[in-house]
């Protein structure tokens, strides 16, 4: 049972002994819901989940993360048809917007009369590296109460439209949008890359990278085939026998996105160098 869970994950047989507990399993069989029952999420189930989520660790213990939980329909739907890749966005009873927080500790410091001395980089970092542990948190939380959940990065594509409609200050940026609610459908697994191309031994060594990606490329299509209709940008790379995870992914990457939103995070007053 819990061997099938790692073969559904990684399309390969177990070679440990697996440990399971019910915590494991969940994270094992987890997946991304896109579509949900009406069915709302309830208050007290939604309060806990923040609750849960904002226990999650955070550098320096700063808590530099904010979340923007969108109560109004109109404005999601504003939000959606930015987009039509994630026009289902709507469909979700909660949409929350998980964000980066640098503006609270600069605020603070000016209170305490202490000059905010790591203006660079690393403050970014630290900020959106925290709302992603707040966030997936929160999901692995959810999970846990049999609600599905997807984050929506693509709400970025529209980063200044966004940022508007949230009134977000300076030194604040939008991560991830999440859809929250309760699964319309089981879902599927989604496969992963071996331990052998994502867990290193005391040093960085991709030396069979490309062996190890071909095979799991075969593995993930004899599980789920890609059909040709579904093949990424065909008028410009046509279509492949040879189509899987790498060719989708990089096909993906082959398209700028989101070029402005360095030019955003600086304008917001973030010294990234
Ligand atoms: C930071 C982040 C942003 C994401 N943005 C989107 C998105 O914009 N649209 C979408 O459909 N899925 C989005 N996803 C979901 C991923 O596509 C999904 O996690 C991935 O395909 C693996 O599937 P699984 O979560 O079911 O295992 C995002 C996931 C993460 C972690």
């Amino acid at each position: 049972m819990s061997d099938q869970l790692y073969r559904n994950r990684y399309g390969l047989d177990c070679d440990f002994r697996l440990e399971t507990n019910d915590t494991l399993r969940r994270i094992l069989s987890r997946r991304s819901h896109r579509r949900f029952t009406g069915e709302p999420v309830g208050e007290d189930l939604l309060r806990s989940l923040f609750a849960a989520a904002f226990s999650a660790p955070s550098k320096s213990d700063l808590q530099q993360v904010s979340v923007i939980r969108l109560t109004r329909r109109e404005a999601i739907e504003r939000i959606a048809s930015r987009s039509r890749n994630v026009a289902w966005i709507t469909g979700a009873p909660e949409f929350m917007v998980w964000c980066g927080d640098s503006r609270r500790i600069r605020r603070l410091a000016k209170w305490r009369g202490h000059p905010f001395a790591n203006d660079h980089l690393d403050a970014f970092m630290n900020a959106a590296v925290d709302t992603g542990i707040a966030m997936q948190t929160f999901i692995v939380a959810a999970e846990s109460a049999g609600l599905g959940c997807c984050p929506v990065s693509e709400i970025r594509d529209h980063v200044h439209h966004l940022a508007r409609e949230l009134a977000l200050p300076d030194h604040v940026f939008p991560v991830a949008g999440l859809c929250v609610g309760w699964p319309a459908s089981e879902g599927d697994v989604s496969m992963r890359l071996p331990q052998s191309v994502t867990v290193h031994e005391n040093r960085y060594d991709d030396t069979n990278l490309l062996t190890e990606v071909a095979e799991y490329d075969r593995r993930r299509e004899a599980a789920r085939p890609t059909p040709p209709q579904a093949q990424r940008d065909v008028n410009r790379f046509g279509v492949t026998t040879d189509y899987g995870w790498s060719e989708h992914r990089t096909r993906q990457y082959a398209r700028p996105m989101r070029t402005d939103f360095g030019a955003f995070v600086r304008r917001r007053k973030f010294d990234l160098s």
